[in-house]
């Protein structure tokens, strides 16, 4: 929610009750906000940061909204920051509750959501579906895209805009590949690799937001990212099918993924022990997707790899680009700080196929997924751009790109 309405412009700072810290860090909510995250009524850089927060906001969102905070702002005590900021604002104020089914449906719960509504408050509906815990019913915190409909909806009748979504990618199918495969030796044994998926699924999701119909082939455990159709693989062969089933119909194939590059000859059906002695694990290539991509391109498709190196990056990433006929290759050094496997953050260059170059430095994956489709939608519209002799070479749309 929080960087959705970042991405469009919002300024938002987020105000933490003792329990949502229990769920995300304030760390976590400082590095996408556009400020530190604030907890205390008191001992903080202000004497009375709930007055002031209060009067500077246009509008105050409470998400997830618990039976707590509910009834409490229903009852008006303000037993903490948050309840004071909420009693002290006259800003519009959106509320998004979340809890289980039998809190939702008690009838507490509903007289203070129709106290609130009756002084103004907007209530953005929960959702059915999966809970905490596992259990399904009404009660799920509502869609994002619906909270923030919500709260441009409320900020537009006080005059108020957040930025337009970005829907560059609309009508276009954009395939992307995610995570590390793993190849087994027996039941119990696996060769994997480092890869987290987490700069894959940032291009799905990136992709997903700005209106692309997306399907990812995972190798990752990380949760699908929302609006995305999720294929889940585990092996090179089955990533290599997923993907050849559908590369046809894609406008666009992003191959983040870490493909094992062998696999085991023969799987043993049984566990191999070690009273048996040391096992020979004879292994052959996988298939190259990549490059099966590029032989296989349509006319009009951009196919983009990715090059995780640990030592002459760019050279290594041209190599590769040339050798599999990509349109793009985006290049990362694993072992520069900030960049690579399991981080937050990445660092990479952008190869385009023309030879020019695009430097995008450390920024979160989200931003290095937009940067990438940046240069997607600009090869798109305007072919690859022609190398400039001033080295960080700059392509058509990039300095938008580099921004974002
Ligand atoms: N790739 C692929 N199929 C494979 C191996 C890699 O499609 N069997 C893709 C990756 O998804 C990535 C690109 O090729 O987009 C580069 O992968 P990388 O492992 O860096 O390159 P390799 O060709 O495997 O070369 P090397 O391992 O020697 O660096």
């Amino acid at each position: 929610m929080l960087r959705r309405l970042v991405d469009r412009g919002a300024h938002v700072v987020p105000v933490l009750t003792e329990a949502a810290t229990h769920f995300v860090g304030a760390a976590t909510f400082s590095a996408l906000a556009s400020e530190p995250v604030e907890t205390e009524l008191f001992g903080g850089a202000t004497p009375i940061p709930h007055t002031r927060l209060g009067r500077q906001a246009d509008v105050v969102v409470l998400v997830p909204a618990t039976a707590r905070v509910i009834g409490e702002y229903a009852a008006g005590i303000s037993a903490d920051l948050l309840g004071a900021t909420l009693l002290a604002t006259r800003a519009p104020v959106v509320l998004c509750p979340a809890m289980h089914t039998e809190m939702w449906e008690h009838p507490a719960v509903r007289d203070n959501v129709a106290i609130l509504r009756s002084r103004g408050v907007h209530v953005v509906e929960p959702d059915s579906g999966r809970l905490a815990g596992g259990d399904v019913g009404e009660g799920r915190l509502a869609d994002p895209a619906r909270i923030v409909a919500a709260v441009a909806g409320v900020l537009a009748a006080r005059g108020r805009a957040i930025r337009e979504p970005l829907l560059d990618l609309a009508g276009l199918v954009v395939l992307v590949t995610a995570g590390g495969t793993r190849e087994p030796i027996d039941p119990v044994r696996y060769i994997a690799n480092r890869s987290s998926g987490r700069q894959g699924h940032a291009v799905a999701e990136v992709a997903a937001q700005r209106g692309a119909t997306v399907v990812l082939v995972s190798a990752s455990e990380l949760p699908p990212p929302p609006g995305v159709t999720t294929v889940h693989v585990e092996t090179a062969a089955e990533l290599a099918e997923a993907v050849l089933e559908r590369s046809g119909s894609a406008d666009v194939v992003v191959m983040a993924a870490a493909v094992a590059d062998f696999r085991p000859v023969a799987v043993s059906a049984t566990k191999i022990h070690k009273r048996d002695g040391v096992p020979e694990i004879r292994l052959e290539p996988t298939l190259d997707v990549l490059a099966e991509l590029g032989r296989r391109r349509q006319p009009g498709q951009v196919v983009v790899g990715f090059a995780a190196e640990t030592g002459e990056a760019l050279e290594r990433g041209r190599a590769k680009l040339v050798a599999k006929g990509a349109d793009l290759v985006v290049v990362n050094d694993v072992t520069m700080p900030g960049a690579g496997f399991g981080h937050e953050t990445n660092a990479v260059t952008l190869l385009y196929a023309s030879g020019a170059t695009l430097e995008v430095p450390c920024a979160p994956k989200r931003t290095i997924a937009a940067a990438v489709l940046d240069a997607v939608t600009a090869i798109r519209r305007e072919g690859t751009p022609v190398p400039s002799p001033d080295a960080g070479a700059r392509g058509p749309g990039h300095d938008e790109g580099a921004a974002r």
